[in-house]
């Protein structure tokens, strides 16, 4: 007897119009010079913050209250998106990779079981970002895979990788190839075949996300597929040392390069009988290329040749596109989410972001899912990201647009719940140019400042909050606080998410008098705020929703 019917809240009306602002990668942390947030001047966001105490708090946005493995994994914003929209805390990919590893399932399910039947005449390749970030992957899980497929029969084996330097420190990408050939020289004691084939920086080769840049996804087929690219060494780690040495090179746009042998050969394109598996767990970076390596009708970008694969994910990257059919480990199983509830019960919902978040307010938001649920009473925009750029050329992205299609949607009066994804703090974090970074924020400020206006004129109600932090922490840390300094001495940007919890604020003429933070969930997470906004939107939350933020005193 199920019902996608909500209570109606015993206090609070429905028919408000609440703007839900999410910050990308805008944290909390002590104000220094390496705190962007705080050297920026942000003036919505301060006022905010020096408001009413009961209308302002933390929530925290890494570790388990994300669904992820442990207090140690800093957040991100695919777990941050599905929290907040789904309003419970779910085992995310890295998790249940690891325990689909722990436990040997992985080489027992279906999806190995097929990979597996190209082990005796074919050659199994890996491709994926190879780094310890843990958000879109994990080295050693990768690790694990290799021993797995090696016992299991694989004889010959590529890796096609993808070097970071954005969820972890530049430069390290150095290190984790060099880890990578320790391992793979010990399966070739063994007498496997085992090598890596081709790499590029992730930003440059590869992992494009929402079809932003198909040339990036190009690049790398050109490289794991054709075994075509404008480098070529004998060894990865020379490759990725001599690369690095141009002007400005760094992990995450490394161009292109593939190995080859000695006579010039490359040792491992893609071909006819060959098994893939792309190894990251998160989705938005690896749908672009899964389709290329899986659709027959494909007009993206001309793939010169097509190979006649086993191709299996490790998780399935898009349940409704069913993207790819096989896969090594099921992805989390996230149902009834808010925005599917809110629709259900009349809520009108505008959502908008830049194509490089477009995919996190939407997808993410609802759990993982393609395309509205009711296009009668939804609308999602997209504003054209620039391409080709890193983001701290244009630090002030689209946000001015974005924060405008939400004003104009609030104006409109046809939307209940206009929600957005400001990506300035993040995407521009991510660079590790603090100067940049310092622009982006403020830029982010402003666009929250558009849309708050716009809230004010209707009568509205807003939630601004963040789905983890970045931009305000820049520097790496030693475990006293201090930035830690590396051999030459130098402070080492960090260019990552960070551990800090993030800011909520509610407010706006339509927040009923009495309606605050509750003080009995000193631990609330990003999982917490969506019983939040049913809410303010006039319903009580469905029971196994983890509890609101919000109480109402008379
Ligand atoms: C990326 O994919 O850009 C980073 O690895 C993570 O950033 P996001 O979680 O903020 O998208
Ligand atoms: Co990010």
């Amino acid at each position: 007897d199920f019902s996608w019917k909500l209570p109606d809240h015993p206090k609070l009306p429905k028919g408000k119009t609440i703007a839900v602002i999410v910050l990308d990668g805008w944290g909390e942390a002590s104000p220094d010079q390496y705190n962007c947030i705080h050297v920026a001047d942000t003036p919505t966001m301060d006022s905010l913050k020096n408001g009413a105490p009961e209308k302002w708090r933390l929530v925290r946005a890494h570790g388990t209250a994300v669904g992820l493995p442990t207090e140690d994994d800093m957040g991100n914003s695919e777990v941050g998106h599905n929290a907040l929209g789904a309003g419970r805390i779910f085992a995310q990919g890295a998790k249940l990779v690891d325990s689909a590893l722990a436990s040997g399932k992985i080489f027992e399910g279906e999806g190995f079981n097929y990979i597996k039947e190209s082990f005796e005449q074919g050659t199994l390749h890996l491709i994926g970002l190879l780094s310890d970030g843990g958000v879109h992957s994990r080295l050693d899980q990768v690790q694990l895979l290799l021993k797995g497929a090696s016992e299991r029969g694989a004889k010959r084996i590529r890796l096609h990788i993808l070097t970071d330097g954005r969820d972890v420190l530049d430069g390290s990408s150095i290190g984790f190839v060099e880890t990578l050939e320790n391992d793979l020289s010990e399966l070739r004691n063994k007498g496997i075949d085992a090598q890596i084939a081709s790499g590029g920086g992730r930003m440059y080769v590869t992992m494009d996300r929402y079809e932003n840049d198909w040339g990036v996804v190009k690049r790398g087929w050109d490289a794991q597929v054709l075994g075509e690219a404008p480098y070529k060494f004998r060894n990865a780690v020379e490759a990725v040392k001599e690369l690095r040495k141009e002007p400005k090179a760094n992990d995450q746009y490394l161009p292109p390069f593939v190995i080859v042998d000695e006579s010039g050969k490359s040792v491992g394109p893609i071909v006819d009988g060959d098994a893939v598996v792309t190894f990251n767990f998160r989705a938005d970076r690896m749908t672009m290329l899964a389709k290329a390596l899986e659709y027959e009708d494909f007009d993206n970008f001309d793939r010169v040749r097509v190979p006649k694969i086993k191709y299996a994910g490790m998780l399935q990257y898009d349940g409704e596109l069913k993207l790819p059919t096989r896969y090594l480990v099921s992805p989390p199983e996230i149902e009834r989410t808010s925005g599917e509830y809110l629709v259900h019960n009349g809520v009108r919902t505008f959502a908008c972001s830049e194509t490089v978040k477009f995919g996190h307010v939407t997808f993410f938001w609802n759990g993982n899912r393609s395309g509205c649920f009711n296009p009668s009473m939804e609308e999602y925009v997209e504003v054209p990201s620039d391409s080709g750029i890193t983001f701290n050329v244009q630090p002030k992205m689209k946000a001015l647009e974005i924060a405008e299609k939400a004003r104009d949607a609030i104006l409109s009066g046809k939307f209940d719940q206009v929600r957005v994804n400001l990506p300035n703090g993040d995407m521009v974090g991510h660079t590790g140019d603090i100067e940049a970074t310092v622009v982006a924020c403020k830029a982010a400020d402003e666009a929250v400042k558009t849309i708050l206006d716009a809230i004010e004129k209707v009568g509205g109600i807003y939630v601004v909050t963040a789905d983890h932090g970045n931009a305000e922490d820049m520097v790496k840390r030693n475990k006293s606080g201090a930035p830690q300094l590396d051999k030459s001495g130098n402070i080492q940007i960090l260019t990552s998410h960070t551990l800090q919890p993030v800011p909520i604020a509610i407010g706006g003429p339509g927040l009923a008098p009495g309606v605050r933070f509750r003080t009995d969930v000193p631990s609330g997470g990003l999982a917490n705020v969506a019983a939040t906004v049913m809410n303010l939107h006039g319903f009580e939350a469905p029971s196994d929703y983890e509890t609101t933020l919000i109480e109402v005193v008379n």
